[in-house]
C-alpha cells in the first residue's frame, strides 16, 4: 500500500474514533443529567395517529408525555410537517432530547417498489439495494429517521403471509440481500437522505408452526445457527443500526424475553452495539405466552434479556421504575438500554438540529422525483419471473391488431401496492399507481385495439362474466390474463391454510384458453401460490407478484420484450399445501425415494409427488443461456487453498437477456447430514444474442464450512459435489473435488 494511501487510512481511522468518542462523551454527559423517569422515557415508543400496525392497547395523553420527556420514539408519524409537530413538543421538555420518527419502509415509501420477496426474485443485489436507497431517501425527507425494515426472517412456508415481506427460503440469497438492503438504507449514516435500518424480526419468526402467524417456533439450535441466524449476522456486518425482536416463542421462551438471543448472541458474541426495539407490544404479550403473570414480570425479564425499547406495550413506562426501587433491575440495565438509543440520536445528528431531516422542499422534490419512479420500474421488471412460455408466445408483437386484458386484477390500482405500502393520505391511488390495463394502454400503439373484461371476481363462485370474457376474448388476437390474490391477502396476520388461487379465477383461464386463442396468464401475489391446472395447461405464465406504482408498465415492459425476464424464485412453489413446509437444500435421509414415482417404503407422500411444481431458482427467459466448458483449477485442496472455478456461458437464442447463474454444492459426508445441494454463490449476467462470456467463481474453506454436532463452525475433508445452473433443479454443469485435511 502506498504511504499517502496508509496516512489517509489513519487520519481518517483517528477522525472516525475521536468522533465516536465524542459521541460516547456527550451521551455519557446527558445520561448523568437524566432522572429514572426521563431515562425510562426513552425507552418508551409509541405509535402516533397514522395507521396503526398492530392493535392499540394503550391511549396516554402523548402530547402531555412528550412535553415530560417521557416518550423517545414514535412510530406511524407521517411526513415533515406531522413530525415537526411532535418534535416541536418535545423541545418543550427539560432536556429537549428530540424524538425518533419510525415507520414500515418495507418497500419504498411514495414510490412503491415491489414487495421485498418479489425483489429477491430478481437476485440483483445492486438493484436491490437502490430501491432501499431510494426508500431512504423519499422517507428521510419526509422526516422519517429509521425504518424497520429489512425483514430477514427465512421463509420455507408460503402459509405463513409474511413471507411476502423477506427474502424467501435460502440462507445465502436471503443474507446477500439482507446485507445489501441495510447498505441501501443506510447509506452513509447521518447523512441527511439515510435512515437507520431495523433487521427483524430477531429471530425464527418464519419457522412459525404451520405457517400461522405469531405461532411458536421449536427448532434446534444447529438449524437456528446454519439457516436463520445468518442473515442477521450479515445485516450486522453491513453496519445495522438497530434490530427488531419477534413475536414467537423460540423453544419455549418468547424472544423478547430470550436473552440467549439478545444479549449472550446478539449483544455477546456478535458485539453488536446499536439497540434492539421489541416489536409490537411484545413485552406485554408475554403475559400471553405465560412466561410471566403480568406486565411487570414481563418488563422485568424483556430489559434483563435485552431488549432496550419497548413498542406500545407501555411495560416499561409503568413498571420499570417500581422495579428498580424494589430492586429488581440493576439501574445500569437501563443505562445501557438508554445510552444505545442517545447513541443513535447524536450519530444522526438530531441534537444539532432535531428537524434536521424535516424538509419542507426536501420532501415536495424528492416524493415526486420521476427518477424514482423509472428506477422503480426497473427493479418491478426485473421482479417479474418467466414461468412457462411455449411456442414462443412471448414476448407480444407491437403489431397485434386485438389484444384481450381480462381479468379481476386487470384495472386496479391500489391492489398492486402489495401488503405493508406506507398509507400516506394525501394518495390518490388512481393517479400514483399505474394499474395494469393502464400500462398496457402507454405500451402499445394506435393501431392496436384494447380490449377490456372482468370475468370474475377474486373470490367467489359466480361465473357470470364468464360469458362475456369469452366474447371478448374471441375477438382478439391474444388474451391476456391478470389474476391471483388481493393485495393484502399475504401479509402481517394473512396466513392462509389454503394456498390455491382463490375463487374461479383458475376456471376463467379454462374458458379462455377454450376459445383456443393463445393465452397468456400474469399472477399477482404475495406468496407461492398453488395453479396446478393454469401451469399445467396455459402456454405462457408470468408471475408478477406485487410490483408497486409501476407495476402496469413495467409489466407492459415485459409482455413486449422491451425487457426479456430475468428473475428467479426465491421460494419453492409447492404442488399441494400438504407438502409444506418445503425447501429445495434438505436431507436425503435414510431413504430416499429413487424415483418420483417410488412410494414403497421410502420417504414419499403416497399420494403426491415430492418434488415442487416450480423449484427455488427457476426462472425462464425470452432467449436461451448454453452452459460448457467447466474448468476447476485443482480437484483436490487443503483449508489454505481456493479452487477458481470457470466456465462459458452463451446466449444462444435471439434476445439480449440475463442469466442468473447459480453455484451449488453438496457435501457428500459429514459428521452431521448435509443438504443435497446447497447455494453458495451466484451472478447476475447480461450477455446480447449470440455473446459469450467466461464466468468465473472461487471456492474456500468458507464455502464449504459447515456447523458440526458441538456447533462448532469449520470444514471436515472429504469429497464434493459442485453444480453450476440455471436453478436448484436445472443443473448444467458438474464436477466434484476434495478437501483434505
Ligand atoms: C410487525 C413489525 C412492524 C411493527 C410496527 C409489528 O406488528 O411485526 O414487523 O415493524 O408491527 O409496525
Amino acid at each position: 500500500m502506498k504511504k499517502t494511501c496508509l496516512f489517509t487510512l489513519l487520519l481518517f481511522s483517528v477522525l472516525g474514533f475521536s468522533q465516536q468518542k465524542t459521541i460516547d462523551q456527550r451521551v455519557e454527559a446527558l445520561l448523568k443529567q437524566m432522572t429514572l423517569e426521563e431515562k425510562i422515557g426513552q425507552l418508551n415508543q409509541y405509535t402516533g395517529d397514522n395507521q396503526a400496525t398492530g392493535p392499540i392497547t394503550i391511549n396516554p395523553n402523548k402530547e402531555a408525555e412528550i412535553k415530560g420527556g417521557l416518550i423517545g420514539s414514535m412510530l406511524n408519524v407521517i411526513g415533515t410537517n406531522h413530525t415537526r409537530q411532535y418534535q416541536e413538543l418535545t423541545m418543550q421538555s427539560r432536556l429537549k432530547i428530540p424524538l425518533l420518527f419510525g415507520q414500515d419502509v418495507i418497500h419504498g415509501y411514495k414510490t412503491t417498489f415491489p414487495i421485498p420477496l418479489a425483489e429477491a426474485a430478481s437476485w440483483d443485489l445492486d438493484a436491490i439495494a437502490l430501491g432501499a436507497r431510494i426508500a431512504a431517501v423519499e422517507a428521510s425527507a419526509s422526516g422519517i429517521h429509521w425504518t424497520f425494515a429489512p425483514m430477514v426472517d427465512i421463509a420455507r412456508d408460503p402459509r405463513w403471509g409474511r413471507v411476502m415481506e423477506g427474502a424467501g427460503e435460502d440462507t445465502y440469497l436471503g443474507s446477500k440481500i439482507a446485507y445489501a438492503r441495510v447498505k441501501g438504507f443506510q447509506g452513509n449514516l447521518g447523512d441527511v437522505n439515510s435512515v437507520m435500518a431495523c433487521v427483524k424480526h430477531f429471530v425464527g419468526y418464519g419457522a412459525a408452526v404451520g405457517g400461522r402467524d405469531y405461532n411458536s417456533v421449536d427448532m434446534s439450535d444447529r438449524m437456528l445457527w446454519e439457516t436463520y441466524l445468518p442473515p442477521f449476522k450479515a445485516a450486522l456486518d453491513a453496519g445495522a443500526a438497530t434490530f427488531m425482536n419477534s413475536f414467537n416463542d423460540l423453544n419455549g421462551v418468547p424472544a423478547t424475553g430470550n436473552k440467549f438471543l439478545q444479549r449472550d448472541i446478539l449483544k455477546g458474541k456478535w458485539n453488536f452495539q446499536g439497540f434492539v426495539v421489541s416489536d409490537w407490544g411484545s413485552i406485554g404479550e408475554m403475559v400471553n405466552h405465560g412466561n410471566v403473570k403480568d406486565t411487570k414480570e414481563a418488563a422485568q425479564l424483556a430489559i434483563t434479556a435485552g431488549s432496550d425499547m419497548d413498542m406500545e406495550s407501555n411495560a416499561y413506562r409503568y413498571n420499570l421504575a417500581q422495579l428498580v426501587q424494589e430492586g429488581k433491575v440493576d439501574v445500569a440495565l437501563i443505562d445501557d438500554a438508554v445510552k444505545r438509543i442517545l447513541h443513535k440520536k447524536f450519530e444522526l445528528g438530531l441534537f444539532e438540529d432535531p428537524y434536521k431531516y424535516a424538509n419542507l422542499k426536501r420532501e415536495a422534490k424528492e416524493l415526486n422525483n420521476p427518477l424514482h419512479r423509472k428506477i422503480a420500474r426497473d427493479m418491478a421488471a426485473k421482479s417479474i419471473v418467466l414461468l412457462k412460455n411455449e411456442k414462443q408466445i412471448l414476448p407480444l408483437s407491437k403489431e397485434l391488431k386485438k389484444i384481450a386484458f381480462i381479468g379481476p386484477l386487470v384495472k386496479e390500482h391500489k391492489q398492486n401496492m402489495g401488503f405493508w405500502a406506507v398509507e400516506l393520505p394525501e394518495i390518490d391511488y388512481e393517479k400514483h399507481v399505474v394499474s395494469q390495463w393502464e400500462g398496457l394502454q402507454n405500451k402499445v400503439g394506435k393501431n392496436t385495439q384494447l380490449l377490456y373484461a372482468k370475468g370474475c371476481e377474486i373470490e367467489g363462485n359466480s361465473k357470470e362474466g364468464f360469458a362475456e370474457a369469452v366474447a371478448v376474448a374471441n375477438q382478439a388476437d391474444v388474451v391476456i390474463v391478470s389474476i391471483g390474490e388481493r393485495g393484502n391477502m399475504s401479509g402481517e396476520a394473512k396466513s392462509r391454510s389454503n394456498i390455491h388461487i382463490p375463487g374461479v379465477q383458475e376456471e376463467l383461464v379454462q374458458a379462455l384458453q377454450a376459445t383456443g386463442k393463445p393465452v397468456v396468464v400474469l399472477i399477482n401475489a404475495g406468496r407461492p401460490l398453488i395453479f396446478n391446472q393454469t401451469a399445467d395447461t396455459a402456454p405462457a405464465i408470468l408471475y408478477t407478484w406485487w410490483l408497486g406504482t409501476e407495476a402496469g408498465n413495467a409489466i407492459a415492459d415485459v409482455l413486449f420484450g422491451d425487457y426479456n425476464p430475468s428473475g428467479k424464485l426465491p421460494m419453492t412453489f409447492p404442488r399441494e399445501e400438504g407438502q409444506l413446509p418445503i425447501y429445495y437444500n434438505h436431507f436425503n435421509t435414510g431413504r430416499p425415494a429413487p424415483n418420483e414415482n417410488a412410494t414403497n417404503y421410502v420417504s414419499a407422500y403416497t399420494d403426491l409427488k415430492n418434488s415442487p411444481k416450480f423449484p427455488f431458482g427457476y426462472g425462464l427467459s425470452y432467449t436461451t443461456f448454453d452452459y460448457g466448458d467447466l474448468k476447476l483449477s485443482k480437484n483436490r485442496i487443503d483449508n489454505s487453498e481456493t479452487i477458481d472455478i470457470s466456465f462459458r456461458l452463451t446466449n444462444s437464442g435471439k434476445y439480449a437477456g440475463d442469466e442468473v447463474v447459480q453455484l451449488y454444492l453438496r457435501d457428500k459426508v459429514g459428521s452431521v447430514v448435509r443438504p443435497i445441494i446447497e447455494l453458495k454463490d451466484f451472478q447476475k449476467i447480461h450477455l446480447d444474442a449470440g455473446e459469450t462470456k467466461m464466468i468465473q467463481f472461487s471456492i474456500d474453506k468458507e464455502k464449504l464450512s459447515f456447523y458440526n454436532q458441538q456447533l462448532e463452525w469449520g470444514t471436515e475433508p472429504g469429497d464434493f459435489d459442485l453444480m453450476i445452473g440455471s436453478s436448484s433443479s436445472d443443473i448444467r454443469l458438474r464436477s466434484t473435488f476434495e478437501l483434505i485435511k
